[in-house]
């Protein structure tokens, strides 16, 4: 067993080619910021060409934007966008020596997407997942070697917020945690090295928030009373603004995953589950400003 601590820098293995599995907005994010940081080729890819599409469409559109911020100049921005690139074909990934799952937060999906791309990735390549709150092991039960699974867990917006979870798992060996501390230095985060418990340290820390915020309203109090009380704690969100910041469905699927775990610390609720389905919490103007609170959502609860 390894001994507590911080892994050994040296043990580290090179990235030289990232795969990204999902082009959703998550994966999208992590995507520009892998070459971004890396200025390594970068391959996408999810179910269909229409998503991946949209996700480098995404891409695309926020290295324009860093290049009209003045941030990065047209040389970087041109080198960047031809180092993405995305498919529907792993095939891609066969030289990637980093490749990192978000898709759907189910565990059978995330366990056949890992088996899958075993079959076409190098025995040394690592792997890893984005999961918010699921089992990082039990993600890895169908790999052939699961002591190249990791979980790399960011936050959302990726740009802005500076933290990496880095999950470590019974069995993920010393190398591939080293290159994951190494890898999220070079992406510039802050990264802790978390067990594989359920959320982590931030996510079950934000399922209690989140979770009461949720369960006073599906025990009766008004949606504006809890966003008015909680406004002036100095909080950078409400609850409901973060809710919706990390999607309604994410948000569901993460007090889900607490109240199975520890059903006496935290409240499921079914409430959230149709705001989801709704699709919104907040009546937004052209430019994302929330207007007030949606009345079809306040409704439903
Ligand atoms: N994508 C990229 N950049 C973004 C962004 C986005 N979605 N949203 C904001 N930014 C950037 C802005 O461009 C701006 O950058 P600039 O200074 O270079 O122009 C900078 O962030 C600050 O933005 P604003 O001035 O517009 O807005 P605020 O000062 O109000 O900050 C915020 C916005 C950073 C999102 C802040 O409200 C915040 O920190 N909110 C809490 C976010 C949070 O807690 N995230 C974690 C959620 S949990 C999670 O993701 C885990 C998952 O598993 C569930």
């Amino acid at each position: 067993k390894r001994p507590a601590g911080a892994p050994d820098k040296a043990l580290a293995k090179p990235v030289t080619k990232v795969g990204v599995i999902g082009a959703g907005l998550m994966a999208s994010q992590f995507a520009l910021l892998f070459v971004r940081r890396l200025r390594v080729p970068v391959v996408i890819t999810d179910l269909d060409q229409a998503r991946v599409d949209k996700g480098l469409s995404y891409i695309r559109d926020e290295i324009t934007a860093l290049k009209d911020k003045g941030r990065i100049g047209s040389d970087e921005a041109n080198r960047l966008s031809a180092l993405v690139s995305g498919t529907t074909d792993k095939a891609d990934f066969a030289d990637a020596d980093w490749v990192i799952e978000a898709v759907f937060e189910e565990l059978g999906v995330k366990q056949d997407v890992f088996a899958d791309v075993e079959k076409y990735v190098s025995d040394t390549a690592v792997l890893a997942t984005n999961t918010s709150s699921l089992s990082v092991e039990q993600i890895g039960a169908k790999l052939a070697h699961p002591e190249r699974l990791v979980g790399f867990h960011f936050f959302n917006p990726v740009a802005v917020m500076p933290l990496i979870e880095v999950v470590n798992t019974p069995a993920t060996d010393e190398a591939t945690l080293s290159t994951a501390m190494v890898t999220a230095a070079k992406l510039r985060k802050n990264a802790v090295i978390t067990r594989d418990t359920p959320g982590f340290v931030v996510n079950r820390i934000l399922a209690k928030l989140l979770g009461e915020a949720m369960h006073a309203v599906d025990t009766g109090t008004p949606f504006e009373v809890v966003d008015n009380a909680l406004k002036p704690f100095g909080l950078p969100m409400t609850p409901f603004e973060l809710l919706e910041l990390v999607g309604l469905k994410v948000g569901a699927h993460v007090l889900d995953t607490h109240h199975s775990a520890f059903p006496d610390r935290f409240f499921e609720s079914p409430n959230l589950h149709k705001l989801a389905e709704h699709g919104k919490i907040f009546d937004r103007d052209a430019k994302g400003a929330i207007k007030g609170f949606d009345k079809t959502a306040v409704k439903i609860v």
